[in-house]
């Protein structure tokens, strides 16, 4: 166990400090041929006439488009790649920040203290850190934004303390405070969008707000705590990834690395094989929160972590309701929720599961949407499903019952990655956004990198080969999957599938690492992270990976934000953020004439004062995006 305070290193690195690598495994189908970039290239077909965007005929369309085909669909001058400590967004358009963390939500509490991070008191009152996935709700002729806050930045959270770790009961207080989601009323005044002081939607969630435990594993003995012998309420939400949005208008938090906020007051505590497969370990990743509650010591509140890693549904218009955490959907490490209602009126979520060789899920409500109709219970009842990829770009659904897992619905509902490597899923490149075409039944998601692929199993002794969706040993740069289900069918049990990108750097690589051909020095990027489409089937492509702007990463630049044409495979970049951020988060407001993104963590070490500038310390923010004609954008 390494010393350091991990604090200030990634939530995937300290999965790997709580779980060193074994030797280096020689996986079968590793072979030398899955890094050379004409292998990508002989891909089939698998869509038809849109075919393989490695194929010659998507090929053949980007680079119309590139050669100034003005049928192109992305009407705009792309932006160049930079390292610039701003926002950069293309001529005719403009930004504006509508809130950052720290902002006060109510009158009576106090402007942010930039020199101590605020109190617990009013951090309670405030806009909450690390602004992540959001959604735009239309209610009663108001404008309402719920957006996830994930984790914090303790340098500024805590930039009274050394090291920005947690010493006072206060301190915890503001560090829980700070997370969670915040939901924020919002209007636009002379062209500016800003939050509605308070509105009697303002709410904060955090980690200690209660909710109601649904579906399989409520009541069950491994949700039962001192404080809830019942296992039906939990208290609070953190580290809160991506979201979904449902058609019946409700807000979905993604509960993601839940794992590093618990400890154990006894070093040799003996960690159980189910919540060491979550990273649950004897050290937490440096939040200190055990230090002032107990639910976050593992010797005294064993099942505690048993109770988050999964979807929480919220009511963004009624902030009396209480949340409630749908365990049908599983529990991982969840990044976003991607609704999609399928032909037949049933509920289909997809769901990644964000940590390197873990899986892609997909859940199918028993119940059927109707407009106008009863769906407090949709997401209650229903059946898991997940993924695995076979290499003739045909996939299908392997559903997780007691049949196919001998494990209870409620222990598939808590050991959802148990359940799934018992099936024989296809461990995948760390998946994150998933994104549902609105005009089309095809489903896309961002596998975001993954350092051991080829290298080592998952956390569950998985063997994660170089085949299929995720070809590249050492995958340093992350690709979009594809995949259309059958019949036209959400619940369909099988699917067609094929990469519409590997990013990739081709000034740099002439082998697999120079990406897709629809990846070129103009375009290129990282680490795909966020992913929405619009109304208008058009792609948003975030990016959440490595800014050093050298060595395989020379001529990226900063984290940013692409948009995607995906029937000719055509990439623009439309956006770069300030320095050592990452670009999460998209939404538009009812008219489409503005969208809302997260710029989260900017200056993470230390080499930003965005937005406010000067020698301020850096915030992460929700910002607007609009066009200088005030026509729409997405
Ligand atoms: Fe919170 Fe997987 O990103
Ligand atoms: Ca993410
Ligand atoms: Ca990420």
């Amino acid at each position: 166990m390494t010393t350091k305070n991990t604090v200030e290193i990634g939530f995937d690195e300290f999965d790997e400090i709580v779980r060193p690598a074994p030797s280096v495994v020689d996986f079968d189908n590793v072979a030398e041929a899955s890094m050379s970039r004409r292998s990508f290239l002989g891909g089939g077909a698998a869509f038809g006439a849109t075919a393989f965007v490695m194929g010659s005929t998507t090929l053949s369309a980007a680079n119309a488009v590139a050669a100034g085909n003005k049928s192109s669909r992305l009407a705009f001058d792309m932006v160049k790649a930079n390292a610039l400590d701003t926002v950069t967004v293309p001529k005719g358009y403009s930004w504006q920040v509508v809130t950052s963390w720290g902002d006060p939500l109510w009158s009576k509490a106090p402007e942010l203290d930039k020199s101590t991070g605020g109190t617990g008191a009013s951090q309670e009152m405030a806009f909450g850190d690390h602004s992540d996935g959001l959604a735009f709700f239309r209610h009663n002729g108001k404008n309402i934004l719920a957006v996830n806050n994930e984790y914090t930045d303790s340098k500024t959270l805590l930039s009274n303390r050394e090291g920005g770790i947690a010493v006072t009961a206060d301190d915890i207080r503001k560090s829980k405070a700070a997370h969670g989601v915040s939901i924020v009323e919002i209007n636009q005044k002379d062209g500016k969008w800003g939050v509605v002081k308070d509105s009697m939607y303002n709410r904060r969630i955090t980690a200690d707000t209660e909710m109601a435990i649904t579906g399989p594993a409520r009541g069950h003995a491994l949700l039962k705590t001192s404080s809830d012998p019942k296992g039906e309420v939990a208290k609070g939400t953190w580290n809160n990834c991506g979201n979904g949005q449902t058609p019946w208008g409700t807000y979905l938090t993604c509960e993601e690395n839940f794992n590093g906020y618990f400890s154990a007051s006894d070093e040799n505590y003996k960690i159980s094989p189910e919540l060491a497969r979550y990273g649950v370990s004897t050290k937490d990743r440096g939040y200190n929160w055990a230090m002032a509650d107990d639910r976050f010591d593992l010797v005294k509140n064993p099942n505690e972590p048993n109770r988050f890693g999964y979807i929480v549904e919220i009511d963004p218009t009624n902030p009396n309701s209480m949340p409630k955490k749908r365990t049908a959907l599983g529990r991982f490490k969840h990044e976003n929720a991607e609704v999609a209602i399928a032909a037949n009126g049933h509920v289909v979520v997809y769901l990644g599961d964000d940590e390197r060789g873990e899986f892609l899920y997909r859940f199918v409500s028993e119940g059927k949407y109707t407009a106008g109709g009863d769906h407090s219970e949709l997401l209650s009842k229903g059946t898991l499903f997940v993924a695995k990829f076979h290499e003739n770009n045909k996939g299908e659904w392997l559903a997780l019952t007691p049949e196919t897992t001998g494990m209870t619905d409620a222990e598939i509902a808590i050991h959802t990655r148990l359940a799934a490597s018992k099936v024989g899923a296809t461990t995948m490149d760390r998946p994150e956004w998933v994104s549902s075409n609105p005009n089309k039944v095809e489903v896309y998601c961002c596998l975001t990198n993954n350092k051991n692929r080829g290298v080592k199993t998952n956390a569950g002794g998985d063997a994660t080969p170089a085949v299929g969706p995720n070809p590249r040993v050492k995958n340093n740069f992350g690709q979009i999957v594809r995949w259309k289900p059958i019949n036209e069918d959400h619940t369909s049990q099988e699917f067609n599938w094929d990469l519409f990108l590997l990013a990739g750097n081709p000034a740099v690589y002439d082998d697999a690492n120079a990406g897709s051909k629809n990846i070129n020095q103009d375009n290129m990027f990282n680490s795909p992270d966020g992913l929405k489409f619009d109304s208008k089937g058009l792609l948003w492509i975030q990016t959440d990976g490595n800014y050093s702007n050298k060595d395989g990463f020379a001529g990226q630049g900063n984290n940013q934000m692409l948009v995607a044409d995906t029937e000719t495979g055509e990439i623009r970049r439309f956006l770069v953020g300030p320095n050592e951020c990452e670009i999460t988060g998209a939404a538009w407001s009812s008219d489409k004439k503005t969208m809302f993104i997260s710029v989260q963590h900017p200056g993470e070490k230390g080499n930003s004062n965005w937005p406010d500038g000067g020698d301020s310390i850096p915030r992460s923010s929700v910002i607007a995006i609009t066009r200088d004609d005030g026509s729409v954008i997405g």
